[in-house]
C-alpha cells in the first residue's frame, strides 16, 4: 500500500452467525423497520434546515489504498449540529412529546403544532434526560428546545469543556458525574426514575427499547440518503462503520439489508481498542462488557458496553468486527484535511474517522484483506459520523481551524 497512508495494525474477529443469504426477517423487523425508517424520513426531512448531507468521492484515496472507489458520507453539516446524531435524539424526543402529549390532552396532534408552540402547556411540563458522550446530548438538547420541554444532560469527566458548553446553547442543564460514560448512562437512568423525567438514551437495556430503537430510526434517514445519493452503477461492496453503542451501526446494516437483500455490501463495525465492546462480544458468542476508564480520543465510541438492541441485529448482520489503535483518528484527520491528490480537503473529528482506519488497516494486511474480500475492484463506503464537533480539539489535533480547511 501507498506511503501516504499510515500503517498500523488492526484485530479482527470474524462474525460466525453472519446470516448473509438471509432475509431480514421478523426478528429483525421488531428493531428496526421499513415503516419506521419512512416515518422517520417522512418527519425528519420536514424540519426547517433539513437538507441530505453530501456523499463524497474520494479516488486519490481510493487509489493511494488500492481499491477501486471510496465514498464519505460527510455527517459535519447535519442541521448545523456537527454529527449524524442530530438525526436520533431529536427525533426521539419529538416522538416521545408525541405520545405525552396526547395521552396528557386525548388529543392527536403534530410536531409541527408542538413545534409552533401550541401545546406549551403541557410540554413545558416534560422533562428529557440522557447521558451522553456529546453528541447524543447536543441532539435530545436540539430536540427539546425544537419541541419546546425541559432538558437535564449527564456527562462523565472526559467530555471536554467545549461539547458541555455546545449542549447549553441549546438550553439543556449539563451535568458532570463521576466515573465513565456507562456510569453515567447508570446515574441518568436511576434518577430519572425518581424525578419523573424522560429518558432519552441511546442505548437500550431490558425492557427498555422504544426510545433507542426511535433514535435508530433516526439515523436510518443517513443511510436512506446515501443510497439514493449513490450512482445506480455504483453500488458499494463493503461499508466500514464505526461503533459506540452500536446503535449507528445497526441502523446502517438495517436500511442496507432491507434495500439490497441479499445482494448488501458486506458490513465491517469498527471501534478503537480502547472500547472494543462489539469485537469482545463477537469473540465471546454474546454481550460481554469492557471496563476501564474507556479514555479514547474518538469520544463518540467510548462505550464498554453494546446497545442489546444493536447487538441482535448486528450479530445478525455484520460481517467483521475489528478494533483500531487511537493513533490512527489522528493521522487520518490530517490526511482527510489535506486531501490526497485531487480528493476534497474534508473537516471529520475524532470518532468520524474510525471506519476509514478500519479500511486503511485491513487493506494494509493481506490476510485480512482477502478475508474481507477487499482488492482493487472494491467499492467501500465510510460514515463520517462528525465533523469539528470541538472546534478548538480539532485545530489541536489537526494543526489548523476547521474553518479554514472548510473555505480551502
Ligand atoms: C461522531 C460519532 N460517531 C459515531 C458514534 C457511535 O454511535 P453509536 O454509539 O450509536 O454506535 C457516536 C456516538 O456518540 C458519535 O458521536
Amino acid at each position: 500500500m501507498s506511503r501516504v497512508l499510515p500503517h498500523f495494525a488492526v484485530r479482527a474477529a470474524r462474525n460466525p452467525n453472519a446470516r448473509a443469504e438471509a432475509a431480514y426477517g421478523p426478528d429483525l423487523q421488531a428493531i428496526l423497520s421499513e415503516a419506521g425508517y419512512q416515518a422517520a424520513r417522512d418527519e425528519i426531512s420536514a424540519w426547517p434546515g433539513y437538507a441530505p448531507t453530501p456523499l463524497i468521492g474520494l479516488p486519490g484515496l481510493a487509489s493511494a489504498a488500492g481499491i477501486g472507489q471510496l465514498w464519505y458520507k460527510d455527517e459535519g453539516g447535519r442541521f448545523g449540529l456537527g454529527s449524524f446524531k442530530a438525526l436520533g435524539g431529536a427525533y426521539a424526543v419529538g416522538r416521545l412529546l408525541l405520545r405525552e402529549v396526547e395521552s396528557r390532552s386525548g388529543r392527536r396532534t403534530t410536531t409541527t403544532e408542538l413545534r409552533a408552540g401550541k401545546h406549551e402547556d403541557i410540554a413545558q411540563k416534560v422533562t428529557v434526560c440522557t447521558a451522553t458522550d456529546g453528541n447524543h446530548g447536543r441532539s435530545v438538547a436540539w430536540g427539546a428546545q425544537l419541541f419546546g420541554c425541559n432538558c437535564i444532560i449527564y456527562i462523565p469527566g472526559t467530555v471536554s469543556e467545549g461539547r458541555k458548553a455546545a449542549m447549553e446553547r441549546f438550553g439543556a442543564e449539563v451535568r458532570r458525574v463521576d466515573g465513565n460514560y456507562d456510569d453515567s448512562v447508570r446515574q441518568i437512568a436511576e434518577e430519572s426514575e425518581r424525578n419523573g423525567w424522560f429518558l432519552v438514551s441511546d442505548t437500550s437495556h431490558p425492557g427498555y427499547t422504544e426510545i433507542p430503537c426511535d433514535v435508530m430510526h433516526g439515523y436510518t434517514v443517513m443511510a436512506g440518503e446515501t443510497i439514493q445519493q449513490f450512482p445506480s452503477d455504483a453500488t458499494p461492496t463493503h461499508v466500514f462503520i464505526q461503533g459506540g453503542v452500536g446503535g449507528l451501526a445497526a441502523a446502517v446494516c438495517a436500511r442496507f439489508w432491507q434495500s439490497y437483500g441479499e445482494h448488501r455490501p458486506r458490513l465491517v463495525v469498527v471501534e478503537p481498542d480502547k472500547a472494543a465492546c462489539f469485537y469482545e462480544s463477537a469473540r465471546a458468542g454474546s454481550p460481554v462488557v469492557v471496563t476501564g476508564d474507556l479514555d479514547t480520543v474518538m469520544g463518540g465510541l467510548a462505550a464498554g458496553e453494546v446497545s442489546p438492541v444493536a447487538w441482535d441485529l448486528l450479530w445478525a448482520g455484520a460481517d467483521s468486527f475489528l478494533t483500531v489503535p487511537d493513533e490512527t483518528a489522528a493521522a487520518l484527520m490530517r490526511l482527510l484535511a489535506k486531501g490526497v491528490d485531487r480528493d476534497p480537503p474534508i473537516v471529520a473529528g475524532e470518532s468520524a474517522v474510525a471506519g476509514l482506519a478500519g479500511l486503511v488497516g485491513a487493506l494494509d494486511d493481506p490476510t485480512l484483506a482477502e478475508d474481507l474480500g477487499l482488492g482493487p475492484g472494491s467499492r467501500a463506503l465510510v460514515f463520517g459520523s462528525e465533523g469539528a464537533t470541538d472546534p478548538e480539539l480539532y485545530q489541536e489535533i489537526v494543526g489548523r481551524p476547521a474553518e479554514e480547511i472548510k473555505a480551502a
